[in-house]
């Protein structure tokens, strides 16, 4: 009876540590006692200028971050403020109006000088931006929890936060047990019972918009020649809280390809492929190189959307991704339709890939390795192939025996 919990506690742990969103705690302590606790998870969508235009960076917030003590402090208006990386900060001030506190703003700093976050940045500057409009609050001594992304826009860059649950003005050391739940958890929990039992019969299912068309990517290095090559087809399934439904909508948006753009970074070990559509679609692909093992895969994905119909706009990541996995030198290949999870609202279904995102020569995809579902597909022909050869063999020699048998039976006569 005993292990069942602790195997229970082994799973969570372990889908803690498959899922992409791995929290952090940060706590800000005056004496003894904890004014703001928060576990969270958060990534970074942030536009920079290079040399030759705009680029964005993705960035989460790593294990590592910590809470820098010099600066944070309790009191009227608690602060928090987290560094990580290369000198990166994210600030949040508190408020408190008696019955709820609130983050009155959000601060982020980034150092451009980091140019594994920010390459070919053209300015070495800490930028500052700062939001006065976050939307998290809660009554006092309650706990705020909101696992569904909450996006907020500073400057040119834009926070999402996910699996989150914080505290500020707590009346004890840790989180209150009373939970006051954001919005968007309350539309994604209510929502399959709802569509369960009155909805479903009444509202019509959105139309799939069918299989996308396939589209050809390529990036180009510094002297014009192409050093990735992508072809793929693209579909996004996003739920997100429609504007004209008032509601979560499941939705899937098959991308363009001749209303799309490519543009990127190739690098030794990181390639980013960055695709716009229309300027209102913006999804990245990151992938990573390790050089001991000369193995690569799609380690991040990132999408920022600002479609008509959004109640704010989308910007999900996930760079902790391992997805077409494949070996320096060859392309990867996958004709059967894929499912790529990038965080719990967003996933993308891709169609007759393939890619190569490292040691492109000759402006072509070298030696592809397939996927496990099109190494099944072709071994059923294989299989039955190899069923039916093994059945003519039981026939001929099940004829060879019979005929020897008859032979021998003619000559003992
Ligand atoms: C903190 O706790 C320790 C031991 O529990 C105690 O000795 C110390 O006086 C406390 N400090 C404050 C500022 O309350
Ligand atoms: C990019 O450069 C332009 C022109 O100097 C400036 O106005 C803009 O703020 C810069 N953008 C960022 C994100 O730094
Ligand atoms: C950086 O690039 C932007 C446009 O890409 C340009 O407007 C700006 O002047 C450049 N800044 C520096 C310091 O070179
Ligand atoms: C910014 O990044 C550079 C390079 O990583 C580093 O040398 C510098 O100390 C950082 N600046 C701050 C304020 O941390
Ligand atoms: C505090 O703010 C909340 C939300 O803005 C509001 O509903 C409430 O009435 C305010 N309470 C007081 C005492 O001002
Ligand atoms: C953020 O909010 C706090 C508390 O309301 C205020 O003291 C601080 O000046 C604000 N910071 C910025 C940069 O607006
Ligand atoms: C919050 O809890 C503390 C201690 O339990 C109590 O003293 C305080 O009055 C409570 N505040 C509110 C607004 O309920
Ligand atoms: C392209 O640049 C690479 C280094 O960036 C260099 O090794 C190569 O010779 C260049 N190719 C041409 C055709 O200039
Ligand atoms: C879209 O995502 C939802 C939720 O993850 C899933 O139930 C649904 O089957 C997906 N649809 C397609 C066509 O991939
Ligand atoms: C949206 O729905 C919520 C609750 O379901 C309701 O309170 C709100 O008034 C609705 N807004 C509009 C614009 O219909
Ligand atoms: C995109 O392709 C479709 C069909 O392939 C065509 O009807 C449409 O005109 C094209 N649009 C543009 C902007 O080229
Ligand atoms: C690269 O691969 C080697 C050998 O498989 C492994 O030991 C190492 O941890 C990998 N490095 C990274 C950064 O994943």
């Amino acid at each position: 009876m005993r292990v069942f919990p602790s195997l229970a506690a082994l799973f969570i742990a372990w889908f803690a540590v498959l899922g992409c969103t791995q929290a952090v705690t940060l706590e800000v302590k005056e004496g003894n006692s904890t004014c703001i606790k928060a576990e969270l998870s958060a990534s970074f969508s942030i536009t920079y200028n290079t040399s030759s235009g705009t680029r964005t960076a993705s960035v989460s917030l790593p294990d590592s971050t910590t809470v820098d003590a010099a600066s944070s402090s309790c009191g009227g208006s608690p602060w928090l403020v987290a560094v990580f990386g290369s000198g990166h900060t994210l600030g949040l001030s508190f408020s408190n109006n008696g019955s709820v506190y609130s983050v009155a703003n959000l601060t982020l700093q980034y150092n451009l000088s980091d140019t594994s976050v920010f390459p070919d940045a053209n300015s070495s500057d800490v930028v500052t931006v700062v939001s006065a409009s976050v939307g998290i609050w809660a009554p006092i001594n309650t706990t705020y929890r909101c696992l569904s992304p909450t996006a907020v826009t500073a400057g040119g860059a834009t926070v999402t936060f996910f699996d989150m649950r914080l505290e500020a003005y707590m009346p004890g050391n840790d989180l209150s047990p009373t939970e006051s739940v954001c919005v968007a958890d309350q539309a994604t929990t209510t929502a399959p019972t709802t569509t369960a039992s009155t909805a479903a019969p009444t509202t019509p299912q959105p139309t799939a918009p069918g299989t996308p068309e396939r589209g050809t990517y390529s990036l180009k290095d510094n002297n014009g020649t192409i050093c990735l090559l992508a072809q793929m087809g693209l579909q996004l399934n996003v739920s997100y809280v429609s504007q004209a439904q008032n509601k979560t909508v499941q939705e899937l948006l098959n991308l363009t390809p001749n209303l799309t753009n490519s543009s990127g970074s190739c690098g030794v070990s990181s390639a980013t492929l960055v695709l716009t559509q229309e300027q209102t679609t913006v999804l990245s692909f990151t992938f990573t190189l390790n050089s001991t093992s000369n193995k690569y895969h799609l380690s991040g994905i990132s999408l920022q959307a600002n479609w008509s119909d959004l109640t704010a706009p989308i910007s999900a990541s996930n760079n902790s991704l391992d997805y077409l996995r494949s070996t320096l030198g060859r392309s990867y290949m996958c004709n059967a339709e894929q499912t790529l999870v990038v965080i719990q609202t967003f996933s993308l279904n891709t169609f007759r890939l393939q890619v190569q995102p490292f040691g492109v020569t000759t402006n072509q995809f070298a030696t592809a390795e397939d996927c496990q579902m099109d190494q099944d597909q072709m071994l059923i022909p294989i299989i039955v192939g190899a069923a039916l050869a093994g059945l003519v063999l039981i026939v001929l020699i099940a004829y060879l025996i019979g005929r020897k048998r008859s032979h021998a039976g003619y000559q003992t006569i």
